[in-house]
């Protein structure tokens, strides 16, 4: 089942990212992670069992990504395994031709829609452009095959597809090995959260230029 997939806020006449300069593009994605990031759940107090990414994060790693190929826009595929509220797919939306979230909670899925409204509203009054029409976040266990059977029926995307996948901290062990296993060579896995200690997977490439160990984000390429 698709909780969510975002299909209001585009209009035929809003620019794609690619035709978006850079400085727009900057000054969007400063605005939607400022928003997100006055609205984290569970950074403060340590005790929060659903934690969501500081977007910001993503700022400082933005144009390494863009001059060095990691990401291309409206041709990368991101898949985030533990979407949350959708925020890291909203932000990814604006870089990516399909921005996928697998959820198993539903009550967090549930959160995307209320917030995509706030934020839609704030940007409108800031001039800025919507988030592209390429997000659909899914409800389902990412370790069950039916949910990747549901993703490719309705985003036309399979697992061996994806060019980006991104998770928070929590589910990256079980990730890691599928990733080596059945992603596409050179895919790129993106960890969120990691502190001092980097952990090596095998048939993954650490990509410590493309890394801020600052912001917690940490890259992996899938060796060929
Ligand atoms: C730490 S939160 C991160 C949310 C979001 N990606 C972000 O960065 O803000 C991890 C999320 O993974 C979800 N999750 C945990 N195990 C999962 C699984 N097997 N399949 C799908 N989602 C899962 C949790 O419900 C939780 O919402």
């Amino acid at each position: 089942m698709i909780a969510s997939v975002d299909s209001s806020a585009e209009s035929d006449d809003d620019p794609s990212i690619v035709a978006m300069d850079r400085r727009l593009l900057h000054t969007t994605l400063e605005a939607v992670a400022a928003f997100y990031d006055a609205r984290q759940v569970g950074e403060t107090g340590g005790l929060g069992f659903r934690r969501t990414t500081r977007l910001s994060a993503f700022l400082a790693c933005l144009d390494r990504w863009l001059d060095g190929g990691i990401l291309v826009p409206d041709q990368s595929r991101f898949l985030d395994i533990g979407c949350g509220d959708g925020r890291v797919n909203v932000w990814f939306s604006y870089l990516t031709q399909a921005s996928v979230g697998i959820e198993i909670d539903e009550w967090t899925l549930d959160e995307y829609l209320p917030l995509r409204r706030q934020l839609d509203q704030a940007l409108e009054e800031q001039g800025l452009p919507l988030p592209e029409d390429n997000i659909a976040l899914l409800h389902g266990d990412s370790l069950d095959q039916a949910v990747h059977d549901e993703m490719r029926r309705t985003t036309a995307t399979t697992f061996g597809d994806i060019d980006l996948f991104f998770t928070f901290l929590t589910l990256h062990d079980e990730l890691a090995p599928r990733i080596a296993a059945d992603a596409k060579d050179g895919a790129i896995f993106i960890v969120y959260g990691l502190d001092n200690i980097l952990p090596r997977y095998d048939g993954l490439t650490l990509l410590e230029e493309a890394s801020s160990l600052a912001d917690q984000l940490v890259l992996y390429r899938k060796e060929t």
